[in-house]
């Protein structure tokens, strides 16, 4: 794919002063104009959305003849073709993989939301070690960008991760991209940003630890909850955009609150309510149980409603140690 073929004024009906226009915006080629969708580029350009649809519409049917993503009709064939390229990337831990049908996939968002401590952040740390791996290991030999808006990334972690798989340490942080992101519009635009380093980069991971809570912070009260669903809803379809735009596995953490109205069974929901929920491809509900951790996956298209156990130690995401079976007496 050349340079030329993906210029913005390659496309019908764009001259120099709509180019400088999205260029300003951070859109610099057809790839972004596809991944921002209709919705931002009418409002960062200050165009019709209709007109903006058409130039997002222009951008996904050249995208189309550059065999960068299929066209809107395809055969179930072709779809299962396309689904053959998704990659997956291990947890560490034997059990969760199994859950998860082989790994974290790329081209999905994959939310895990759970309680405090609940091993979230570890996982994600996990996840940035391992994509840096060789297949047969559970990696895809490629680096990670990790959006961190609480402030519990830890370079530390890493280096004890890294060791535990025998991987040089120096080399596992060199290929881990850190965005500290300061308010909910910080975090949009490192988003919006990542495409370019993604290709550049080689990076198959795009991890947001976590999605909501600036939005959590700076949206309070009803009155502007509609504002924070929208920004919120706009926010996680730019990252399924991403996802299968570069085939790239992203993985977004959520907080629970307590729901009030819950009688019986788990109190707990996630943050952002069904925004959240919609665009994410996969739901990994995380929860403790004593030095144990419990998985389960959340009305996944693909998966049975199950859960498994697995722990937190040096090497990150791991399974329980395997009870030593006691000896029979015959
Ligand atoms: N080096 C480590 N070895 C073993 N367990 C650890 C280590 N670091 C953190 N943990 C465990 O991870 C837990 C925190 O999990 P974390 O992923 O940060 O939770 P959250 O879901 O809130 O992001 C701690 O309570 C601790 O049990
Ligand atoms: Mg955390």
């Amino acid at each position: 794919m050349s340079e030329e073929e993906l210029d913005l004024e390659s496309l019908e009906g764009v001259g120099p002063a709509t180019k400088q226009k999205l260029t300003a915006a951070g859109i610099y080629n057809v790839l972004d104009l596809v991944s921002r969708g209709p919705i931002e580029i009418s409002d960062v350009v200050n165009i019709d959305l209709s007109r903006a649809i058409e130039l997002v519409n222009k951008a996904r049917v050249r995208l189309v003849t550059l065999g960068r993503i299929e066209k809107d009709f395809i055969s179930a064939t072709e779809l299962y073709k396309k689904r053959q390229t998704i990659e997956r990337i291990g947890t560490g831990s034997k059990n969760l993989d199994d859950l998860l049908g082989g790994g974290i996939e790329t081209q999905a968002v994959t939310e895990l939301y759970g309680e405090y401590g609940s091993g979230k952040t570890q996982l994600c740390h996990t996840l940035c070690v391992k994509v840096q791996t060789q297949k047969d290991q559970g990696g895809l030999s490629s680096g990670a960008i990790y959006v961190d808006t609480e402030n519990t990334f830890r370079p530390e972690r890493i280096v004890e991760i890294a060791e535990a798989y025998n991987l040089e340490p120096e080399e596992v942080l060199s290929k881990i991209i850190v965005a500290e992101a300061y308010n909910s519009a910080h975090q949009e635009l490192i988003v919006r940003e990542a495409g370019r380093f993604i290709e550049k980069e080689r990076i198959r991971l795009l991890v947001v630890d976590s999605a909501v809570a600036h939005y959590r912070a700076e949206f309070l009260g009803r009155g502007t909850l509609a504002e924070r669903q929208q920004r919120l809803n706009r926010f996680m379809h730019n990252l399924l955009r991403l996802a299968e735009l570069y085939n790239v596995a992203v993985v977004v953490t959520n907080q629970v609150q307590s729901a009030p109205d819950v009688f019986f069974g788990d109190p707990t929901r996630p943050v952002g309510g069904h925004v959240v929920a919609h665009t994410s491809t996969y739901r990994i509900y995380l929860r403790k149980a004593g030095k144990n951790r419990i998985a389960r996956m959340m009305d996944s298209p693909c998966h049975p409603e199950r859960e498994v156990v697995f722990i937190l130690d040096g090497r990150g995401i791991n399974d329980p140690p395997e009870e030593t079976p006691k000896r029979r007496q015959s």
